[in-house]
């Protein structure tokens, strides 16, 4: 008998309100060197030490941080994810669950997503006033994956290549793009609350001349004109199936003959339980009634239906996306 899993599982939602708490209070930007938990309270302003060291040594046993006598440091691996000004910081991200955690009875959510069949306009309704650490979060977590996902659109050899990114976010992936394909000229489709961050980050880079940002909601109009190449990274799994089959119908129809669309997105391996990441993140699609489970097969069935060929299998050491590359076979 081994009670230990289950009891960290009954306890795991109090280690991440600690998390984001810590977050919070900004303690891991200062244990990327040993420190002990005296000196931490000093820096942060916090006012007892005792409670900091319980919070320290949670995080050493869950393996975060390490421990030597009374010094505490954050582990090799977690530098990088845990101090706010790295660029692949996870803390928007953190600070993203934080407030979906304040703000949502997130045990009531799962009920009701389980037992109903609506599907939840997360996008729209629940990140109100937090477009900025949700740009950020997909900033930081897309630049990696971004770099990656441009390179498949150097399979596009025509002179000006014509692009689009559904659902684009802060453009990371369209500037990306554009770095690898020069002359590509590559459309935006977004939602209306990401248009500033979005066209500021166009600007930022300044890449104006060949990106536009366009606000299109793809769920309720087609795409106008033929692309040589579409993209869609981590769109899909914030629609039902009935939608997704709708987005695949159009990007089939906005696609010219060879034009290829990449499907950048938590799919799943055959087994539908792996990688842990993926079948982790199932959870959140579940709570907005997307029950986004595919598996990498179940999105080539999906393609053939829409005259797409599968042609290519990406899948990331770094990261727990999977690119899916088609080719439009007819006119
Ligand atoms: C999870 S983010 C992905 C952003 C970026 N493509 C990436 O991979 O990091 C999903 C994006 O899709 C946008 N989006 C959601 N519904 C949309 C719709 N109906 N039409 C166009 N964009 C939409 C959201 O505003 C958001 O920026």
């Amino acid at each position: 008998m081994n009670s230990d899993l289950l009891i960290q599982l009954m306890h795991s939602y109090k280690v991440s309100f600690l998390l984001f708490y810590a977050v919070d209070i900004g303690i891991f930007n200062y244990l990327t060197n040993q420190i002990a938990a005296d000196d931490l309270c000093k820096i942060c302003s916090f006012h007892s030490v005792e409670k900091m060291q319980i919070m320290l040594n949670i995080f050493v046993r869950i393996g975060l941080l390490k421990k030597e006598q009374e010094w505490y440091c954050l582990k090799s691996e977690y530098k990088e994810l845990l101090v706010s000004t790295s660029a692949h910081s996870m803390v928007h991200l953190l600070k993203l669950e934080k407030f979906l955690m304040e703000n949502y009875n997130t045990y009531n959510k799962l009920v009701y997503a389980m037992e109903n069949d609506s599907v939840d306009d997360f996008n729209n309704q629940h990140k109100h006033n937090m477009e900025y650490t949700y740009g950020q979060a997909m900033e930081n977590g897309g630049r990696y994956a971004a770099l990656q996902v441009s390179r498949i659109f150097r399979k596009l050899t025509m002179k000006e290549p014509r692009i689009l990114d559904v659902g684009g976010g802060t453009g990371s992936y369209a500037i990306a793009i554009a770095n690898v394909l020069k002359n590509a000229q590559i459309d935006i489709y977004e939602r209306p609350e990401m248009e500033s961050v979005c066209r500021d980050n166009i600007i930022l880079n300044r890449m104006e001349e060949s990106i536009s940002y366009k606000s299109i909601d793809i769920t309720k109009e087609e795409i106008p004109q033929k692309y040589d190449g579409i993209l869609m990274s981590n769109l899909l799994h914030l629609f039902s199936r009935e939608i997704v089959l709708q987005i695949m119908k159009k990007a089939s129809n906005g696609l010219s003959k060879d034009g290829i669309l990449v499907l950048h997105d938590f799919f799943l391996e055959d087994n539908h339980t792996e990688p842990l990441q993926a079948l982790l993140f199932t959870i959140d699609w579940l709570l907005i009634g997307a029950k986004f489970n595919y598996s990498t097969n179940d999105m080539k069935l999906i393609g053939e239906t829409y005259e797409l060929e599968l042609v290519d299998i990406k899948r990331y050491k770094e990261l727990p996306t999977t690119s899916l590359v088609f080719v439009k076979r007819s006119e």
